[in-house]
């Protein structure tokens, strides 16, 4: 098999008689390039995945038990369309205690997962043909999303300061143009590690309420940080009317990738449209989840220190094993659980992966998947094992140290 072969395109409209097409922005949708590498060894014996962004922790069993219990007492029915009244109360105690300035349950909407929030979000704010400003590198899906509604993207880069990720808010301003309708800033970041400042969120908050614009802030990592107890939240700085959508998630604090549930924060007038939005797509998030999440939310403080504590320690069982090794340059990062690395001299990162997978059994994601200006930089997730993570790292450095580039 060649090493970079991608999947099959789906049927373009040259294909297909008639009307019954695919829309052109699905049809030219790639195939994300992490599973590119993922797919040469999933679910094989012995490999040490660290491409994909999750815990090896399965979920606790206070969770599990109370999304059990939720079942076993029947809450197997349609629900809410914007979450559970307990739910979103809870959140909104959460948050309010997290952060500077409250958020009342009213403008909270519990979806399913983060995705489906950011999914949600755009599809109330992108009409075809609007742009959305998006801050890379990042999670791809974040451009797929808006490419799926039909608006375009420009994407503006964060730069390395003295080695530091660091965004230059000017050039993101420049970057606005009458047609952008969203900027998309996801921080902590994935794969960065890169997490703004409350004057920046000031800042670019001023500028969207000036120039009537939508801040989309996926703040999934805002638990994951390592250097103080949360993350700047935007959620600090805006007033209740202002053009925000925050997206959350259960997946990465509370272990809970395969539940599919999370939330977001919005002007409370959106609420409704919201409501309608679920109607018309998933109807509601499964009541047992969502009492699995209450249990989270609620009782799931030691949980979320355990899981910081783990990534903590991953941390430092990977990136000063990294930076000692010569070809390799990389910003510590002081939030979410990734090692985002440049490899000097790499020119394809989706092929160097894919050998070093080969040689190693360790799997990490190419850096280019992250928009281009990752490539020549590789992805690893350090949320698993400190232990495993060490014998992680000293393949890594067998495999530089023999690697002729
Ligand atoms: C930046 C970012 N946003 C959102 C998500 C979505 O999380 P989920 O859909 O599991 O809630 C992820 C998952 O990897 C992510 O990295």
């Amino acid at each position: 098999m060649p090493s970079t072969t991608i999947l099959p395109a789906g049927r373009g409209p040259a294909d297909v008689p008639g009307n019954a097409r695919l829309r052109q922005a699905i049809v030219e949708m790639p195939p994300q390039l992490i599973g590119e590498v993922a797919r040469l060894g999933m679910g094989e014996k012995g490999i040490i995945p660290l491409w994909y962004g999750e815990s090896d922790v399965p979920t606790p069993a206070f969770i599990c038990n109370a999304a059990h219990r939720a079942m076993l007492a029947g809450e197997t029915f349609y629900t809410y369309k914007l979450g559970l009244p307990a739910l979103r109360q809870a959140l909104a105690v959460y948050m309010t205690g997290l952060y500077a300035k409250p958020v009342p349950a009213e403008r909270v909407t519990v979806t399913t997962s983060g995705m489906n929030a950011i999914m949600l979000g755009l599809m109330a704010a992108l009409n075809p043909g609007d742009d959305m400003v998006l801050v890379d590198p990042v999670w791809p899906n974040c451009e797929q999303s808006a490419l799926a509604m039909g608006a375009s993207v420009t994407r503006v880069s964060l730069e390395q300061e003295n080695g530091v990720w660091h965004l230059d808010p000017e050039k993101l301003f420049a970057a606005c143009r009458e047609n952008t309708r969203v900027i998309f800033l996801n921080t902590p970041g994935n794969p960065t590690g890169w997490m703004i400042e409350s004057d920046q969120q000031q800042a670019i908050l001023d500028f969207a309420r000036e120039r009537g614009i939508w801040v989309m802030a996926d703040e999934v990592y805002a638990r994951l940080v390592y250097d103080r107890p949360v993350a700047p939240s935007f959620c600090d700085v805006a007033e209740p009317e202002d053009p925000l959508i925050v997206v959350n998630s259960f997946s990465k604090s509370w272990a809970m990738t395969g539940w599919r549930i999370g939330w977001m924060v919005t002007p409370q007038w959106m609420t409704e449209s919201l409501f309608s939005m679920i109607e018309y797509n998933t109807s509601c998030v499964p009541a047992f989840v969502q009492e699995g999440a209450l249990a989270a939310v609620t009782e799931g403080e030691p949980f979320v220190a355990e899981m910081v504590a783990r990534c903590r320690a991953g941390r430092e069982a990977i990136v000063p094993a990294l930076e000692a090794m010569p070809q390799i340059q990389i910003d510590p990062p002081r939030a979410a659980f990734y090692a985002f690395f440049k490899v000097e001299g790499m020119q394809d990162s989706l092929t160097f992966a894919q050998e070093m997978f080969r040689h190693t059994k360790v799997g990490v994601a190419p850096g280019r998947a992250f928009g281009e200006g990752g490539e020549g930089w590789l992805r690893l997730c350090f949320a698993s094992d400190p232990a495993t993570l060490a014998i992680a790292a000293e393949r890594l450095g067998n495999f530089m140290a023999s690697y002729k580039l």
